[in-house]
């Protein structure tokens, strides 16, 4: 009987594929047959489906239990495709030349090949163009664009492994197609180009407003900043999105330095301490790094993954460093704030 239950628990497992030819091919067959598989990417792994297929996109919804309202991302292998998609202005073409494949999701006017269950029935879509090696193979191998959202549980922390992923969709689906640890991290920028003279950072992500400024030589207008205009508020930037379990408290620098340095985090025994950099003198089981030395990139790409590995463990309660507001910081406290609410 035990042995049973145990073999009938590994078989009802989402199986981890390394990323071979013919385990491609497995994930292909499986999407071409509406159902739904993780993949990688560069920022965190997906939850993939044939983009134009509603019976596989209402999957996504129904694993996730994310509401239909929320709209979904749709990955293409390259540009060329995305004309049957939606529809292009100068803007969109620059940023794509300048960004794609990358980190970068543009939100565009929608064309009706993209079926509404996709798009929550909005005039637009959300597209981009992955980076990663092993997605980037899978897409070309496909006939179709693929849906994905972040392979989490709606309102959990995103996935950077594919272990994050059987974690907490492992009896869901079949298979989480390896690609190591995200590279990034964190999720993608999406920018509204819808208005070609008001572009709009719905969500900061890798590639910076500073750096998009520079670039450009022009305003990028982030969410806050754009009042009057009717678009409807991308779900990712509601409060308390990307929460651990447990209660997540944000302190400033220099408060959680002071309360090291008396050692009073003696008393906070029981809590998790992420800190931005590894601590040069103190000592204690319950600090956590986020990099050895405060680099950005560092720190956005192990964020989650820590961030899940204290949600897991026996502590009752996390407390994190604020981060100062400046190039990737701005994604990342925008992450930190939603989690710590
Ligand atoms: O890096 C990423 O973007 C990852 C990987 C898997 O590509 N995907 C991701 O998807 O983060 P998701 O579904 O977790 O977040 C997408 C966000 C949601 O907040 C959604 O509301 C917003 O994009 N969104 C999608 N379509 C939109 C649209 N047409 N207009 C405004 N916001 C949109
Ligand atoms: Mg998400």
């Amino acid at each position: 009987m035990g042995v049973f239950l145990f073999l009938n628990h590994i078989y009802q497992m989402a199986e981890i594929l390394e990323p071979t030819d013919c385990n491609i091919t497995r994930c292909k067959e499986h999407l071409e047959g509406s159902k739904v598989v993780a993949v990688p990417t560069e920022t965190v792994y997906g939850l993939a489906a044939n983009a134009l297929d509603e019976v596989a996109v209402k999957k996504i919804f129904e694993i996730k239990k994310r509401p239909l309202i929320d709209p979904l991302i749709v990955h293409v292998h390259s540009s060329d495709q995305i004309a049957f998609y939606a529809e292009l202005n100068q803007l969109a073409k620059k940023l794509i030349k300048e960004y794609w494949p990358g980190p970068l999701t543009l939100v565009l006017r929608k064309k009706s090949k993209i079926p509404n269950l996709v798009t929550a029935n909005l005039s637009s879509v959300a597209i981009r163009s992955p980076q990663h090696p092993t997605f980037r193979k899978l897409l070309k191998a496909l006939p179709f664009p693929i849906a994905a959202p972040s392979a989490n549980p709606f309102g959990y922390i995103s996935p950077t492994q594919a272990i994050h992923v059987q974690r907490s969709l492992g009896d869901k689906i079949r298979y989480i197609l390896n690609g190591g640890h995200s590279e990034l991290g964190i999720e993608s920028t999406i920018i509204d180009v819808q208005d070609e003279n008001k572009p709009t950072i719905l969500r900061p992500g890798p590639i910076t407003c500073d750096e998009l400024e520079q670039k450009f030589t022009r305003t990028f207008f982030s969410h806050e900043e754009k009042s009057g205009h009717s678009t409807i508020t991308a779900p990712g930037l509601l409060d308390n999105h990307y929460s651990p379990k447990k209660p997540l408290t944000l302190v400033g620098k220099n408060v959680l330095q002071d309360l090291l340095l008396k050692n009073e985090h003696s008393l906070m025994n029981n809590s998790a301490i992420l800190l931005m950099k590894r601590p040069r003198k103190l000592k204690a089981e319950n600090l956590f790094w986020l990099s050895e030395n405060g680099d950005l990139n560092e720190i956005s790409k192990n964020l989650y993954h820590i961030l899940r590995y204290v949600d897991e463990s026996h502590y009752s309660e996390l407390y994190i460093e604020e981060l100062e507001m400046v190039h990737l910081g701005v994604a990342l406290m925008d992450r930190i704030r939603k989690a710590a609410n």
